[in-house]
């Protein structure tokens, strides 16, 4: 009997138009909805990614005017896109942003839960039951209404991608960052435990963890604390909103099809240290 050759490639996935990444546009009609992206990351992710091509909804909550400037910069890029005000641990405005979104342009492709809620600085044993709460339910509500929201349509198509925007104080913590780092464990949890549950319907859930990056949620940090994560870096360079939003058009890419659970570092090294 003649022997079968043994594949060393993809019977499904050769390398196709969509896949190269040469391409100038990998994302061209992906409908990527960013929470939080009228400032900081969300809003350099917001950019990338019309870059790629992709239909980017602006989630924002306050600053309109920035979001307006975002959405902007993403139709300079070539790219389309819509704003939508929502306060994302609200359910009903997610749910009414959902409506808006499928109305415009179908289904949610990519989800990127990336807004940040500030939070109470203080020390565990010392922080009020309110502080710890609130960073907790904002975090995990944001993230629970926007999976309630856009997960169903993913599920019909067989596809689609939630990236989850953490940060490395979730694993390598900091004096007073307890509330944070305790919601964003617990977020990163859900992601996972939601790449497990999603995975049969072809949905990708991944984690995207940097470490401290100067945006203005960073902003309280003085100089000199700035200059010394710097400088303790192997990388010895500022993080910028921009060092993330490449991680996240790329996992947003048919590129990282087979990532799933996986947790991407940007540290500039950070993390090979004491
Ligand atoms: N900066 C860092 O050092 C750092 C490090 C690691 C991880 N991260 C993570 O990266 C993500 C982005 O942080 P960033 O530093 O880019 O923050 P940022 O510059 O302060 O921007 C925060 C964004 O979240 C939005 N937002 C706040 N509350 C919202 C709500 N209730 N509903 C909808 N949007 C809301 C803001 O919208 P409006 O302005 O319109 O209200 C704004 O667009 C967060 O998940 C954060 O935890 C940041």
């Amino acid at each position: 009997m003649k022997k079968e050759p043994r594949r060393t490639r993809s019977p499904f996935k050769t390398v196709s138009p969509a896949m190269d990444l040469t391409r100038a546009r990998p994302l061209e009609r992906k409908v990527v909805l960013i929470t939080g992206a009228s400032r900081g990351i969300g809003a350099a992710a917001a950019k990338r990614i019309a870059r790629a091509g992709g239909v980017v909804v602006v989630n924002y909550h306050n600053s309109h005017e920035q979001a307006q400037a975002v959405l902007r910069e993403v139709e300079e890029e070539g790219g389309k896109g819509m704003l939508f005000r929502a306060d994302v641990t609200q359910r009903n405005q997610v749910e009414e942003m959902a409506r808006a979104v499928r109305e415009s342009f179908g289904a949610v492709d990519i989800l990127v839960n990336n807004a940040y809620f500030p939070f109470e600085v203080n020390f565990l044993h010392e922080i009020s039951w309110e502080g710890v709460e609130e960073a907790i339910s904002k975090e995990l509500a944001a993230f629970y209404n926007c999976t309630r929201a856009f997960v169903p349509a993913m599920m019909e198509k067989k596809k689609g991608k939630i990236i989850v925007i953490s940060t490395r104080l979730a694993q390598q913590p900091l004096p007073r960052m307890g509330a944070y780092a305790a919601a964003k464990s617990a977020l990163e949890t859900m992601a996972d435990t939601m790449a497990l549950e999603l995975g049969p319907n072809g949905i990708a859930v991944n984690v995207v963890t940097p470490a401290f990056t100067l945006t203005d949620a960073s902003a309280m940090m003085p100089d000199e604390f700035r200059e010394r994560v710097r400088k303790s870096r192997p990388l010895q360079k500022h993080l910028y909103p921009e060092d993330v939003a490449g991680t996240i058009a790329f996992l947003a890419s048919d590129e990282a099809d087979m990532m799933t659970g996986t947790h991407i570092l940007i540290t500039g090294g950070s993390h090979l240290q004491l």
